[in-house]
């Protein structure tokens, strides 16, 4: 039988997943997530939502990733044959298709702005409108669908290029450049004459802001930003070896993405303290107040083409991870190649990216339960199938499957100090899930 493929190094394994975590998640919707919903007291909420929710699902997924060796449906199907379990499989691939539509969307816009930036149009003298700019482009019939597509086949080229030539080699040479252009971008911002300003509005936190529905927004945003729910890091861990340390990459994992999203959060909100925006002015945030920033910033066209980079960098390395739940699921289920499966991932990626992304424009006028296309995938993938999902790992790692089994996995077979893993165990079985029930409740409107 073929062997199959691993992560080659220990560097690879954390700039993968790291990889997926960091993305638009980070520096598109963090911020935006924050400033509508009060600054500091939503990030004091969001870093204890990682902490007893992400980490343990985290593990959850590893385990049964790293245990099995195999893609989510392999997975369920190993831990618990003939049960209805592996129903939730499906689940899992439905969200990452979803979820890779709407996401290629966004990442299409990114790489439109990152051309803009550097052909000078988005710094270049004169009155602009951004607002009505990004309203144009997102309606217009078809350029921002020209650059899902776009989008779609660097995508495309990476994973049929496999884990260690293609996702592997990419994250090791993007996360580092990702990480420069971060650290570049704080400075600048923290050089900003209201720099102060910014801060205060990030780490200075009033609890009385502190709402259930601020509560909820924090949780929803840590699954999204964390990779969680959907399968991703357990088809990813299924390439792991057998002496990753699994909490450990995990801790990791949620310490350095949440690094980030508070990285993102200085860049941005200094910046838009100093140049008088609007930090609650919601997903329209990065796309219609930054570009005005920059454009009124001493050096602006630089900044800018490293703001949109860093996007597109971010977005690649997050959109790789969701494909590859499907490739290996339909590579290893339905025995085809892994070109093939990746083309087909690919056409169903950019069939409904397209539908996504008209779906500002000529299709505005096809809802479903009220919703345009793209807006009702972002609703059911984040904030139905990824808790849904979330809630499912926690319940069958913490309750269905073997214990000794998970008990190995969280300790290489006893090699690594078994304190953590009880820890991890009690967040798994009880903490973890009874959050997730309070998250989806609120999300169907029960509580
Ligand atoms: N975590 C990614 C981000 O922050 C998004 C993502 C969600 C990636 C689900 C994979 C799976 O942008």
């Amino acid at each position: 039988m073929k062997q199959r493929a691993q992560f080659t190094t220990k560097i690879g394994i954390l700039a993968a997943t790291v990889g997926s975590a960091v993305g638009l998640g980070n520096i598109w919707r963090f911020p935006y997530e924050a400033g509508s919903n009060g600054g500091a007291a939503f990030i004091f909420i969001y870093i204890i939502s990682v902490c007893v929710i992400g980490i343990p699902v985290i593990c959850c997924e590893f385990i049964m990733g790293r245990g099995t060796h195999k893609n989510v449906h392999g997975a369920f199907n190993a831990l618990h044959a003939s049960s209805l379990w592996k129903y939730a499989s499906y689940l899992n691939i439905l969200a990452s298709l979803m979820i890779l539509s709407f996401y290629s969307v966004v990442a299409g816009w990114t790489l439109n702005y990152l051309s803009e930036a550097v052909t000078g149009k988005m710094t270049m003298t004169g009155e602009h409108d951004f607002s009505a700019e990004f309203g144009n482009f997102v309606a217009s019939p078809w350029q921002p669908t020209v650059f899902t597509i776009i989008f779609l086949m660097f995508n495309h080229v990476i994973v049929a290029r496999g884990i260690k030539k293609g996702i592997e080699r990419i994250s090791n040479t993007v996360m580092p450049i990702l990480g420069v252009i971060l650290i570049v971008l704080m400075a600048n911002s923290l050089l900003l004459p209201k720099a102060t300003e910014g801060l205060r509005f990030l780490f200075y936190p009033d609890f009385t802001k502190i709402t259930p529905s601020v509560v909820l927004s924090a949780l929803g945003q840590a699954f999204f930003s964390l990779s969680l729910g959907l399968s991703c890091l357990l088809t990813y861990s299924s390439y792991f070896n057998d002496r990753t340390p699994l909490v450990k990459n995990a801790t990791m994992i949620a310490t350095l993405d949440t690094i980030v999203a508070i990285i993102s959060g200085i860049i941005i909100f200094c910046a838009l303290f100093s140049f008088d925006g609007e930090p609650a002015a919601g997903p329209k945030l990065v796309f219609e107040i930054l570009p005005g920033i920059f454009n009124s910033m001493p050096g602006g066209y630089f900044w800018a083409v490293l703001f949109f980079l860093l996007l597109v960098f971010a977005s690649i390395t997050s959109s790789i991870s969701m494909t590859e739940i499907s490739v290996a699921y339909f590579s290893e289920e339905y025995n085809i190649s892994r070109k093939t499966s990746t083309r087909i991932s690919t056409a169903i990626g950019m069939i409904f990216g397209a539908l996504c992304s008209l779906s500002f424009g000529i299709l505005n006028d096809f809802t479903i339960f009220g919703m345009s296309l793209f807006s009702l995938f972002d609703y059911i993938s984040s904030n139905i199938l990824l808790p849904l999902g979330g809630l499912i790992f926690t319940i069958f790692v913490g309750w269905i499957i073997n214990k000794r089994f998970v008990q190995e996995q969280l300790t290489n077979n006893g090699q690594i100090a078994r304190k953590s893993s009880k820890i991890i165990i009690f967040l798994i079985k009880y903490i973890a899930p009874i959050a997730i029930v309070v998250v989806c409740l609120s999300v169907l409107r029960v509580i």
